[in-house]
């Protein structure tokens, strides 16, 4: 049996459940099943409840405009996202709370509360526009995990241009096609960032994909590295952040933004070559994010929270920053890796900062779980009261060793799913009230409509199908940016009238959800989406390779790994030199995580006779898995080959 259905089938099997205490019951936002109902009855009220915790300068006319696939959220409403995160704060004992506490990867920290972070904002805010940022110009952002990334952000916020946030891991032509796709004219960076020690040379990637992204005439880089990282300024186009902020003036009136004027854009990968913007918007997506960091993290005054995934993705927009500050909550942000300088690095974190909510992905639990529990029992855990998932189903077994090694038995978990397109949390437990089922994220938020349908889009009562969202929420994408049509083919097409996630997954006898992963061509290695197409592409690109398949094999730490099937020039030897070559090629053309695992020559790729690359055929090799049907193959012989070569290997 392949590897990757004996997860699952183990994932089936699982059968424990644990209750949340009586009191964690007693105490959270949320202790009684009745907001289902409530949210059932009248799902507009249920949102408007929420909407009407924020401040707004204009009240909305209407809730919910829906014209199936495009929704608008709060017409009329005009509110400004930075005020509600910081502004609002000010006038209440938060003022001097902290709203952010740094942790440096070498172990300096950094707080800023909310006045701190106010003032920031607002000088940043009036640094860029000062160099001409207007509402509606989209500024891009690379940068490390550093207080100034959250301070832009909230800049931008602020006078209403869109960021497009770039992973600072990605690389200068990945930066350079983000930049390209959004036309942006202001591009924030650093002379450099630490990781696990070295120093990532943002700014010369910078430089590199400014080569080929001529609509950016400024840039304003952030002194993170000083003179180790021998940066080169390019006069009249590159500024210093601190030279710029010294003498802005601190305060910048608020931009009174329409509910579904465009607060975002983040690039994520999709089943073609080329990311997608996926656009999101003001007031309902703030919404969103609030009322699920609220309600999912039961999030309280007193706690502090740590999210540790990396503002770059999607987690890091949703839950490191713009949830956590509109909930006036203290939210942690930590620059480095989570086993640097050594793997009890983030349990130290825990224990300096006294943390109370913990959310993670399970790449990283997995990693603990085969380092040992013997790292996290060397520090006091015994603030922590909540945790959380994100990013990729849970196996059971990581979800027992999370809620016992580092929950102390204690913790409720929320696995929390959810995507970049939707903004926010759609499926979770709430903590006061939902018994948890190790490896199912359970049920969806109230008012969530999440369905499992077969093919012809009839749903699926109990058993495993794919998942569909058959009604708007606030948060959910608007379109794609530049692309209308393709945001209506991708996700509103395959099922008519339904929101279609890519992911496939089983619904119990009790109603519980259990994700099991993607069906289409993106993968999901170690909690980050690639797809196979841009791997693909970037293989090709190398004078080399003449052709090239990639598929996503089932990983015991990542959860799924790449491997690239692949066919070189004639007359081309195979080598290791060349293997590393490739490795390197694709590294240099998306960056790191993109790294192919493994790589598999072969003289012909296996296709249909129209010509198509049989991928469910090369998946079943990777993952060693019996051959299927291959009568509709061109030339069966070359399958067997690729087999008989994988096998070889192992
Ligand atoms: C996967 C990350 C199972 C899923 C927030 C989804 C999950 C993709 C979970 C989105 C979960 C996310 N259980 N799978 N709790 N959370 N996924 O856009 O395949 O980077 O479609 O957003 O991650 O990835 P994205």
């Amino acid at each position: 049996m392949a590897k990757k259905e004996k997860t699952i089938e183990a994932l089936l099997k699982e059968k424990r459940t644990f209750s949340p205490s009586k009191k964690f019951t007693e105490k959270a936002h949320v202790n009684s099943d009745a907001v289902y109902r409530r949210a059932k009855r009248n799902p507009e009220k249920f949102w408007e409840d929420f909407a009407k915790e924020l401040d707004w300068f204009k009240k909305w006319r209407k809730v919910l405009s829906w014209k199936p696939p495009h929704a608008k959220w709060f017409t009329g409403g005009k509110i400004n996202v930075s005020y509600n995160c910081l502004d609002r704060h000010l006038s209440s004992e938060r003022k001097n709370k902290a709203a952010i506490i740094w942790e440096s990867e070498s172990g300096e920290s950094v707080v800023l509360t909310y006045w701190d972070l106010y003032r920031e904002v607002n000088r940043f805010a009036n640094v860029l526009k000062g160099l001409g940022v207007k509402k509606g110009d989209v500024v891009t952002i690379y940068l490390p995990m550093v207080p100034e990334l959250a301070i832009a952000m909230l800049a931008c916020a602020r006078i209403g241009a869109p960021h497009s946030i770039v992973f600072g891991g990605f690389s200068a032509e990945s930066l350079s096609g983000r930049i390209n796709d959004s036309k942006s004219k202001v591009l924030i960076t650093s002379d450099g960032g630490y990781r696990r020690g070295g120093i990532v040379p943002l700014k010369k990637n910078a430089d590199d994909a400014l080569k080929r992204s001529k609509s950016v005439k400024k840039m304003v880089v952030v002194k993170r590295v000083g003179s180790e990282a021998k940066v080169r300024m390019k006069k009249g186009r590159d500024y210093w952040w601190h030279d710029l902020m010294e003498n802005s003036h601190a305060y910048c009136e608020p931009e009174r933004m329409d509910s579904e004027d465009m607060l975002f854009i983040l690039y994520t990968s999709g089943t073609t070559g080329k990311p997608k913007g996926i656009v999101h918007t003001t007031g309902g997506y703030l919404v969103g994010a609030y009322a699920t960091t609220k309600w999912v993290f039961d999030l309280k005054e007193e706690d502090t929270y740590w999210c540790t995934a990396d503002i770059g993705w999607v987690t890091g927009h949703s839950y490191i920053i713009y949830g956590p500050l509109a909930n006036g909550a203290t939210s942690l942000m930590y620059e480095g890796a989570p086993d640097y300088p050594d793997i009890g690095r983030f349990w130290a974190i825990v224990e300096k900062y006294a943390v109370t909510i913990f959310y993670t992905a399970p790449t990283a639990i997995r990693a603990f779980m085969r380092w040992g529990e013997e790292h996290p029992q060397k520090y006091d855990l015994t603030s922590l009261r909540l945790l959380g998932s994100v990013g990729e189903p849970i196996n059971p077994e990581a979800w027992i060793w999370y809620h016992t090694h580092i929950g102390g038995k204690k913790c409720p978990i929320v696995d929390t799913w959810w995507q970049t397109e939707t903004g926010s949390i759609l499926i979770s437990a709430l903590p006061g009230i939902t018994k948890l089922k190790p490896g199912s994220a359970t049920l969806p938020f109230p008012t969530i409509e999440a369905d499992i349908v077969d093919e012809d889009g009839k749903t699926i009562k109990e058993g495993a199908g794919y998942l569909v969202i058959k009604s708007p929420w606030p948060s959910m994408l608007r379109t794609i940016y530049g692309d209308p049509e393709r945001y209506v083919e991708q996700y509103w097409s395959r099922f008519p009238g339904m929101y279609f996630t890519g992911d496939g997954a089983k619904r119990d006898k009790d109603g519980y959800l259990w994700v099991l992963g993607r069906v289409d061509d993106v993968m999901n290695v170690a909690g980050h989406r690639l797809s196979t197409m841009e791997v693909e592409s970037a293989l090709v690109d190398h004078p080399s390779v003449v052709e090239s398949a990639v598929v996503g094999r089932t990983d015991q730490l990542k959860g799924q790994a790449i491997v690239a099937f692949t066919t070189l020039k004639k007359d081309l030897k195979t080598s290791a030199k060349l293997v590393g070559d490739l490795r390197q090629h694709v590294a240099k053309k998306i960056g790191a995580i993109a790294r192919p695992d493994e790589i598999i020559f072969t003289a012909e790729l296996p296709k249909t006779r129209s010509g198509k690359i049989m991928r469910r055929l090369l998946r079943n090799i990777a993952e060693g898995s019996v051959l299927g049907d291959t009568t509709t193959l061109a030339d069966p012989g070359v399958v067997k080959e690729l087999k008989e070569k994988y096998e070889d290997k192992e």
